[in-house]
C-alpha cells in the first residue's frame, strides 16, 4: 500500500515527514520522490538490520534524509533532538518485515528452523525463548488470547508446559509442532499454518507491540501541524482495532458522561478521520505480494 499511504501523506516539497518504520526503505524512498525537492524525512526503526539496509537505499538522499535507531514510541524525544517543532505526516507501517521474517537466525518464521527470538530490537532483553519457557501456564493463554485470538490457547499453553518440563523449546520448527499438535486436528486451519496465531501473539507479546503503538499515536498526533496526517497500516484486526479506537477517540469532542448540565471536561476534537473504512490493497498488489491482502490503512488529519 505504498502508492495509497504516500498519496494520503499529501506530501510536498517543504514538509517534514516521519517514517517510524523505516524497514527496508521502500515507503521512505516514495516520501522523497514525492517532497522532492526538499522534502525532509526522519527515518526510525529499531532494527540494526533494518537501518543497515535503508541506509544504503536511500543513500542518494543523504542531505533529506535523517536515520534514527529507536523505539517509535520515542517519537517525541527523537523529533525535539533534532530541533523540528512540527511535522507534516507521519506513516507506521507495522508489523515483521520480510528483513526479519525471511532471516531463520531471527526466529520469526515456523517455516524457517532457527533460534525462537523474535525480537525486532536485537538489544532487548526478552526474547521469544524466554517466555516461552518460563511464562506461566496463565500467562501464556493470557498472551495467546490477547494478542492472537486463539481459542485453543489454554491447551497450547498446556502442551508447552508439559514439553519444557523434559526439555527447553529451542527452535521455531520446535515450537510449531507443539503448537500445532495442540489444536485438536478438525479445528486445524486449512488456509493458514496451525501455529500462525500463535506466533503472531507471542511476538506481539515480546516486542510489546500493541503498547508501542498506542504511545505512537497519543504523542505523534501532538507533533503534526495543522492540516498535517498521521497514516497507519495495520496488518491484523487487533492492531486496526487500536488504530481505529485511538483515532475515534482524538476525533471526539466532550466526553462527559449524558446528562451533564455543562462540559467539564474541556476535550476537543483534534482530528478529522480520513478513513471511515479503512483503506485495502487493490487486487494487483494481492496478487503481486499475497502478504498484503490483511493491510488496512487508516488515517487522520490534525485539525
Ligand atoms: C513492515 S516493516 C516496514 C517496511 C517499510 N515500510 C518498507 O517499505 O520497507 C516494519 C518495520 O517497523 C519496525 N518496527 C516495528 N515496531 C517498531 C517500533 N516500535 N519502533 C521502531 N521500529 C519498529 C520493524 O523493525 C520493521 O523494520
Amino acid at each position: 500500500m505504498v502508492k495509497e499511504a504516500v498519496e494520503y501523506l499529501n506530501c510536498h516539497q517543504d514538509g517534514i515527514y516521519i517514517d517510524g518504520t523505516l524497514g527496508s526503505g521502500g515507503h521512505s524512498l516514495e516520501i522523497l520522490k514525492c517532497s522532492s525537492p526538499n522534502g525532509r524525512l526522519i527515518g526510525i526503526d529499531w532494527d540494526e538490520d533494518a537501518i543497515t539496509v535503508a541506509k544504503n537505499r536511500l543513500n542518494h538522499f543523504q542531505d533529506r534524509v535523517t536515520i534514527i535507531y529507536d523505539n517509535f514510541n520515542n517519537l517525541g524525544d527523537i523529533v525535539r533532538n533534532l530541533k523540528v517543532h512540527e511535522v507534516d505526516g507521519i506513516l507506521l507501517d507495522l508489523g515483521v518485515s520480510s528483513i526479519q521474517l525471511e532471516n531463520e537466525d531471527r526466529g520469526f518464521s515456523f517455516r524457517l528452523e532457527g533460534p525462537i527470538d523474535m525480537r525486532m530490537d536485537k538489544s532487548s532483553r526478552l526474547k521469544a525463548f524466554d517466555l516461552v519457557n518460563s511464562f506461566s501456564i496463565p500467562e501464556l493463554e493470557q498472551i495467546l488470547w490477547n494478542y492472537g485470538e486463539e481459542r485453543f490457547g489454554k491447551r497450547i499453553a498446556r502442551s508447552i508446559a508439559d514439553y519444557r518440563k523434559h526439555k527447553p523449546i529451542s527452535t521455531t520448527v520446535e515450537l510449531a509442532d507443539i503448537v500445532s499438535a495442540a489444536i485438536p486436528s478438525r479445528f486445524r486451519p486449512k488456509r493458514i499454518h496451525p501455529a500462525t496465531k500463535a506466533f503472531q501473539a507471542i511476538r506481539i507479546a515480546v516486542n510489546d507491540e500493541f503498547r508501542n503503538l498506542e504511545t505512537a499515536i497519543q504523542v505523534g498526533i501532538d507533533l503534526l501541524r495543522k492540516g498535517g496526517r498521521f497514516c497507519v497500516i495495520s496488518f491484523h484486526s487487533l492492531e486496526d482495532r487500536i488504530v481505529k479506537q485511538s483515532f475515534r477517540l482524538l476525533e471526539r469532542g466532550c466526553i462527559c458522561p449524558p446528562g451533564m448540565p455543562e462540559c467539564n471536561c474541556q476535550k476537543e476534537s483534534e482530528v478529522k478521520v480520513l478513513t471511515k473504512k479503512p483503506v485495502l490493497p487493490s487486487e494487483d498488489e494481492i496478487r503481486e505480494n499475497p502478504r498484503s491482502r490483511s493491510a488496512k490503512l487508516r488515517v487522520a488529519e490534525r485539525i
